[in-house]
C-alpha cells in the first residue's frame, strides 16, 4: 500500500516536469515566431556584446524599405528587386521572379540557416554595401514575420 503511494508519487513528478519542460520550449517557440534564425541571431547578439534588448519589426521595415546609398547604384533598396510589398512577387535584375519573403505567403521560408546567410550576406552588400549585423537580419526577419 505503501510502495504504490510512492510509486504514484513520483509518476506524478515526473509527469510534471517533463510537462514544464515542455511548456518552456513552446515558449521559446512563440518568442522567436517559430523561425529558428530570430533566435540564432538573438543568441549571437548576447555572446557579442551581451544585453540583447529585442528585435523590432518597425526597425526591419525600415532596412527594407529605406534607400540605403551605401551599395551598387543599381540597388539602393531590398524593394529594387522584392518590391515594396514582402507579400508580392519578386524580380530579379535579370527579370526572373522571386517569390514573395512575407512568411504568410512562403511559410517555407527562412528555415535553412545556410540560405538565409547566404542571401543576407549577398543581399545586405548589394544594398547596403556591408553585410547585415545580427541585430539588422533579426529586425527583418520579425518584420517578415509580421508581413
Ligand atoms: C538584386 C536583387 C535583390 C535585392 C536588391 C535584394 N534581394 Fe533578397 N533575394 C534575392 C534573390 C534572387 C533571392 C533568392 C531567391 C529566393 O529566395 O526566392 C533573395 C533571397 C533573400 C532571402 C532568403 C530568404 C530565404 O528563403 O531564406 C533574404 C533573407 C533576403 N533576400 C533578404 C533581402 C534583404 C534584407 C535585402 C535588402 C538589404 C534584399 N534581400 C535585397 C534578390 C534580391
Amino acid at each position: 500500500m505503501k510502495m504504490t503511494r510512492r510509486f504514484n508519487l513520483r509518476r506524478v513528478a515526473v509527469t510534471a516536469i517533463a510537462f514544464s519542460i515542455l511548456m518552456g520550449l513552446s515558449i521559446d517557440a512563440t518568442a522567436s515566431g517559430n523561425l529558428p534564425m530570430i533566435g540564432k541571431y538573438a543568441e549571437q547578439i548576447n555572446k557579442q556584446a551581451g544585453g540583447f534588448a529585442g528585435f523590432s519589426a518597425e526597425r526591419g521595415r525600415s532596412l527594407f524599405s529605406s534607400n540605403h546609398a551605401t551599395g551598387k547604384p543599381e540597388t539602393p533598396s531590398c524593394t529594387s528587386c522584392h518590391t515594396n510589398n514582402p507579400a508580392k512577387v519578386g524580380q530579379t535584375r535579370a527579370g526572373k521572379s522571386i517569390s514573395p519573403l512575407a512568411i504568410s505567403k512562403s511559410p517555407e521560408r527562412y528555415a535553412d540557416p545556410k540560405k538565409v546567410e547566404k542571401w543576407f550576406r549577398r543581399n545586405c552588400k548589394s544594398v547596403l554595401g556591408r553585410e547585415c549585423t545580427p541585430v539588422e537580419k533579426g529586425d527583418f526577419l520579425t518584420f517578415m514575420l509580421t508581413q
